[in-house]
């Protein structure tokens, strides 16, 4: 591992970085007899790498050998005003058990301890090496949530939101602060960069919807709709109602497609009417914290991408 040096991405890193998530995250799957998750163009994995740049430049680490060159491992993060997301963290095949994703996290859980700030992520409960790297480093599992598809009729949703006194409209650029307000209440995390950046959507794979009443917004849910990655999530809902209209009104943006999307495994009656309705399961994830932890109210539904807990 002394071969192993860790240092800032660059632009010029983008490729090989892009090979080396889809490489990781689909040899990882498929070793295991599960189908692979990256089906795209490598290039268009660098997804990961534009959207973090965007979000926070400078904030990916790389894990380079001096022997090679070649990047062994990479992860991003992401700061927010009280704390720090961790984002997709890979390690090649050929280096997995080396310590590497060790050394890459203690860089991030430095850089978060330095600003005493806690790290969240959301990481897969089937995945074994993950959940020992995170648990070892001191994240605790805080949520769990069950990963759900629901494949969406080229012509539409046949259900339609049912709501008294709400209704489910198109989230708007103004609609940022006040979702972030929203967020914090509820779910105690701050990060309005984020959702000024998914409604402003420059590169057209962002969408979200809002649930209001006569006394404004009450819950919210994005999308990204992109050859590597199609998800609902970031949102949260106040109750099962309206999460099932904003789930609903979101997947009505991805007709022909089963965009994967996480609910808490706690909301049963939520899972059930998702059952009912055709939803199946494709994973399960624990939402992690090292340090501060305060538990949400209502519902929240995380995503990949960009990483939330
Ligand atoms: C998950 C992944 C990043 C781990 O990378 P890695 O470099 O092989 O991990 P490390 O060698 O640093 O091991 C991490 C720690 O977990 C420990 N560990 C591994 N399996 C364990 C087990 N079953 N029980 C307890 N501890 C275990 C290791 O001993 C190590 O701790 P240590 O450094 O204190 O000894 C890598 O397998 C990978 O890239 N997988 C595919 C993509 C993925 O799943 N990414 C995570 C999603 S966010």
């Amino acid at each position: 591992m002394a071969d192993i040096q860790l240092r800032q991405m660059e632009r010029n890193d983008w490729p090989e970085v892009a090979d080396l998530i889809q490489v990781s995250t689909n040899f990882w799957y498929q070793r295991g007899g599960k189908p692979a998750i990256f089906n795209c163009a490598p290039s268009d994995v660098q997804l990961f790498c534009k959207v973090y740049e965007d979000l926070d430049p400078r904030c990916c680490v790389v894990a380079q050998s001096g022997k090679t060159g070649r990047i062994a491992g990479s992860c991003f993060y992401h700061p927010r005003p009280a704390h720090v997301s961790l984002g997709i963290m890979n390690v090649h095949p050929n280096y997995f058990g080396q310590h590497v994703a060790a050394r890459l996290l203690r860089h991030i859980t430095d850089f978060a301890d330095a600003q005493r700030k806690p790290v969240r992520l959301v990481s897969s409960a089937m995945n074994l090496d993950s959940f020992s790297l995170y648990t070892r480093a001191g994240f605790v599992p805080r949520q769990a949530f069950q990963d759900m598809y629901w494949p969406v009729p080229a012509d539409g949703m046949k259900q339609k939101p049912s709501l008294k006194n709400a209704r489910v409209r198109l989230a708007s650029k103004n609609d940022a602060e006040v979702i972030a307000a929203l967020e914090l209440a509820n779910a105690h995390i701050s990060r309005q960069k984020d959702f000024e950046y998914f409604l402003t959507n420059a590169d057209g794979i962002w969408h979200g919807s809002v649930i209001e009443d006569d006394s404004g917004i009450r819950g919210f849910l994005f999308s990204i709709q992109h050859p590597a990655s199609n998800m609902l999530g970031p949102g949260w809902a106040r109750d099962e109602d309206d999460a099932m209209a904003l789930i609903q009104s979101e997947l009505d943006h991805h007709r022909g497609r089963s965009p994967v999307f996480l609910v808490p495994v706690d909301r049963s009656d939520l899972v059930a009417r998702l059952y009912a309705s055709g939803a199946r399961n494709c994973e399960i994830h624990f939402a992690q914290v090292r340090g501060a932890y305060q538990p949400p109210t209502g519902i929240c539904m995380p995503t990949f991408m960009p990483e939330t807990a």
